[in-house]
Parts: structure tokens; C-alpha cells; sequence
């Protein structure tokens, strides 16, 4: 008897890893596996693990234990740890947790079938290269998935070096995945029935083509003139490489949708400083204000540090100043965490009651924001690509223009279709929504 392997892969932190898993498990499928939703049935358990905070990397560690029942019950299974915390602690996972029969960095992934052939031959299999050839060129060809809204990695890696960040380690250096690929990749999307498109990059807005003058406002405006691709995004973006082709792409390309992922991680200039993130306040608020002339209606979104090393009071109501100036549509918002390699990681940590108190504080105010657009959407018509049946009998769900939850009373509404609704009432986290065309 042959049958399909089955394989359960975990996936943890940014939509790179996202990315990433359907790509692996597309290399697996060409080796006899098909994915499974259940851990207990699996014979194989991929983690596609982050290492971005210590809470995220200290969950694939409590994750592992709780698996080793399930190997000690299965001797065959076989269980594999991918993704950043792979590539930063390599060796050291298979020492601490011995049950791990393969250990993967995000760069080399490709190779996945040669280290189960190891594995199967009854070794342990360790790759945590950055090789010269381009994984995605290494690859199966065919795509999975179905759904209408799709991910599209177009940038890897990051040069930036935040002091408190590990996606330059992780990651390794920038790189732009060139035009062909991403124009044939984008096509076939497209052809399966794909709507909507968010290219991906750790700095995806330093995307660049080899020839000059070819940025991510280029990019997005050569995907818009693909047939059935209505909808594009980007995430994530660092402020200093939002160029101006990009911003004005934001008013004249009708398909990138008015959402910008904006991270600024802190409003005092001092904290900005020792960040390394190469800009001050001003700069971002001038940066905003240039967004908002080109398209007026973006939702603006952003990433915040709370008690980064040194960050005193008047910092801190740095911050909060600066949000009150943006006004968001949502954020995220971190405590620091100190990760081992990066500069920020010798410096004296605030006190965490102290780096408590602010996080609360600035989730507060971040909540209200959060609230106040979901409400100042009501009324309004805008544009939901429909992804899923809604939980209510005749409801269908997706995503507005702005990226809000929406759920439509819409009895005949079928999955990937792009209709015109008005927004009739705002919960915390969805908005209520009628189809008034299509
Ligand atoms: N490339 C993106 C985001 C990378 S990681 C950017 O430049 O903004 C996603 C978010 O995690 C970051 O924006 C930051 O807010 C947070 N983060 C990264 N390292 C962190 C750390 N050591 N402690 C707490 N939060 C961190
Ligand atoms: Fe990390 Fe900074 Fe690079 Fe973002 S820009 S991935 S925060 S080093
Ligand atoms: Fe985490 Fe790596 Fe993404 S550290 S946030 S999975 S790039």
C-alpha cells in the first residue's frame, strides 16, 4: 500500500511565514504529502516558527514538548522545525528537544526533499544556509491554494539593522525577486481565480526591478494590468523607502487598495535615534501627510515598541503624541523584548511595570482609534472581495477596500466575488454591510 503521507504544518508570526508554509507544503506534496488539519493523525509536524520576541520563540519550545507523547506513540513521525527560530538557534533545537528529526532556515527550504531522504535513512538533518541559488526557482510550480486573496512574496531579507530586531539574522540580507518571476507567478494566481494580491517583503516597499526607475509603484502598477486582479496590497513598509512613484501610485492605480501598514515603532526622536530606524517624528508625520494628499481615505496602520532601553516618560508621551497626530485605523503594539545578538539587547531594560503601564496606555489609545474608524465607516459605500460564507445563514464574509472584517447580508453571494456594499453598523472588530451592487 502506498496512500499519501500526511503532514501538519504549524505556522507562527508574519505572513512571510504564511508564505512560506504553502510553499513547503507544496515541496512536500510533490514528495507524497497532503496536509492535514490534526496534529494526532500527521506523519510528519512541520513548525514554521518566528523568533521576532522571546514569547514567540519560547512557544515552539512548550509546542515540541507537548508533541512528545505523540512520538513516543509514533516512533515514525517525523518532526521538522522551520522558519527564524530555526535559522538562530540551528543546532541548539535538536540538543534541547532531541525529538526533532530536522531542523530548516527560511532560505533553504527548497531543499526540504534531499533532508527527508536523510531523515527516512534514519539521520538527523540540519540546513541553515543562505545559498547562492534562488529557492523560489527551486520549487514546484503548482499552487495549492484557491482562495481569492492571495500572498506574493516579492522582497526578503532586510538591511536595516533596528537595533532591537533579528529579521536581518533570520532573514539575511535584502533581496528583490525579479520581474519575470513575480509577473509569471502573479498570472497564474490570477488564473486559478485569485482576486486580490498582497505582495510580502520584510521591507517590501524596497522592492526594486533591475532597471532604474522600477520600484514597488511600478510593480503594482504592472500587476493592476493583469486580467482578474482587482485588489492589491503591500506589507510590510518602512518609512524610509516610501518613494514618490509609490505614494502617487496610491492616488491614480484604482486597484491598490487605500491601506498602508505604515510601522514608525516610536514617536520621541532620541528613542527613533538609538532604534537606528533612520528618521524622526517629523519626518514620518510630513511622510503621512504626503500619503494622505495622494489618497485621503487610507486607513493608516502601524507597528509600536513600548520601554525600548532608555525610553523615559517624556519618550513615551512622544508616542503617544504622535498617535493622536496620525489617528490610526489599528496597530500593533509590543513590550520590548530583548533578543540575543542585536545591539539593543546590552542596553539596561525599563522596568517592566514601568514598560506594562505604557503598553496599557497606549492600547488604550490605540483601541479608541481602532473604534473610530470602524464607526466612521458606517454609511459609507465601499468595495468587499468576498472570502468565506458569513456565520449567519445568508451572510458572506471578506475584507473591505480598507481592510475591515465585513459581513454582508447577501443571500445569493458566492466566494470571490467583488460586489459594492453599504455599511450599515461597526462592531469592535467587524462592520455589518448590505450589497448594494456588484
Ligand atoms: N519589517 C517591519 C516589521 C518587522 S517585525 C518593519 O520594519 O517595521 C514586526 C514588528 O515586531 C516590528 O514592527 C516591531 O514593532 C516588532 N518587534 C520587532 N522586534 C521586536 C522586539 N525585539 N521586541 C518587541 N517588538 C519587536
Ligand atoms: Fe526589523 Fe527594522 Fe528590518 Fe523591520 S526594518 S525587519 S524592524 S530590522
Ligand atoms: Fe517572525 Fe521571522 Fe517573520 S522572526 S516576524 S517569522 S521574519
Amino acid at each position: 500500500m502506498t496512500g499519501h503521507k500526511r503532514l501538519f504544518i504549524k505556522t507562527y508570526g508574519c505572513q512571510m511565514n504564511v508564505y512560506d508554509s504553502e510553499r513547503m507544503a507544496e515541496t512536500l506534496g510533490a514528495q507524497g504529502y497532503v496536509l492535514t488539519d490534526k496534529a494526532d493523525d500527521a506523519d510528519m509536524v512541520l513548525l514554521n516558527t518566528c523568533h521576532i520576541r522571546e514569547k514567540a520563540a519560547e512557544k515552539v519550545y512548550s509546542d515540541l514538548g507537548r508533541l512528545k507523547p505523540l512520538k513516543a506513540e509514533k516512533p515514525d513521525l517525523k518532526i521538522g522545525v522551520a522558519g527564524c527560530v530555526a535559522q538562530a538557534e540551528g543546532a541548539e533545537i535538536q540538543r534541547r528537544m532531541p525529538l526533532v528529526d530536522l531542523v530548516v532556515g527560511p532560505q533553504a527550504y527548497h531543499r526540504l526533499p534531499e533532508m527527508l531522504a536523510r531523515v527516512d535513512a534514519g539521520e538527523k538533518a540540519l540546513d541553515t544556509d543562505f545559498p547562492p541559488e534562488d529557492k523560489f526557482e527551486h520549487l514546484p510550480k503548482l499552487r495549492t491554494r484557491s482562495a481569492p486573496s492571495a500572498f506574493l512574496t516579492v522582497q526578503e531579507g532586510c538591511d536595516k539593522f533596528c537595533a532591537f530586531c533579528v529579521v536581518p539574522y533570520t532573514r539575511g540580507a535584502e533581496v528583490s525577486r525579479p520581474v519575470d518571476r513575480l509577473m509569471t507567478e502573479a498570472r497564474d494566481l490570477a488564473a486559478r481565480g485569485v482576486r486580490e494580491i498582497t505582495l510580502l517583503g520584510q521591507n517590501v516597499n524596497a522592492w526594486h526591478g533591475d532597471a532604474a526607475g522600477r520600484g514597488l509603484g511600478w510593480l503594482i502598477r504592472e500587476m493592476a494590468g493583469i486580467e482578474g486582479i482587482a485588489r492589491i496590497r503591500y506589507t510590510t513598509s518602512h518609512p524610509n523607502d516610501m518613494d514618490d512613484d509609490l505614494i502617487a501610485a496610491h492616488g491614480d492605480c484604482a486597484a491598490l487598495m487605500p491601506y498602508l501598514h505604515l510601522p514608525v515603532q516610536s514617536g520621541s526622536d532620541r528613542i527613533l535615534k538609538a532604534m537606528n530606524r533612520k528618521h524622526t517624528a517629523e519626518q514620518y508625520l510630513r511622510l503621512i501627510e504626503r500619503i494622505r494628499a495622494a489618497r485621503p481615505d487610507i486607513v493608516l496602520t502601524s507597528d509600536f515598541i513600548v520601554g525600548f532601553p532608555g525610553e523615559t516618560d517624556t519618550d513615551f508621551e512622544a508616542t503617544m503624541d504622535l498617535v493622536r497626530a496620525v489617528g490610526y485605523g489599528m496597530a500593533y503594539s509590543f513590550k520590548y523584548s530583548a533578543r540575543p545578538g542585536t545591539p539593543a539587547a546590552e542596553k539596561t531594560p525599563v522596568a517592566p511595570e514601568i514598560a506594562d503601564d505604557r503598553l496599557h496606555r497606549l492600547q488604550a489609545l490605540l483601541t479608541e482609534q481602532q473604534r473610530a474608524c470602524q464607526e466612521s465607516m458606517v454609511g459609507r459605500e465601499v468595495g468587499v472581495l468576498y472570502e468565506k460564507p458569513g456565520r449567519l445563514p445568508g451572510q458572506m464574509s471578506g475584507k473591505s477596500d480598507h481592510l475591515h472584517a465585513v459581513h454582508v447580508d447577501d443571500p445569493d453571494g458566492k466566494v470571490g466575488e467583488l460586489v459594492r456594499v453599504r455599511i450599515t453598523a461597526a462592531a469592535p472588530n467587524s462592520l455589518a454591510a448590505v450589497r448594494i451592487g456588484s
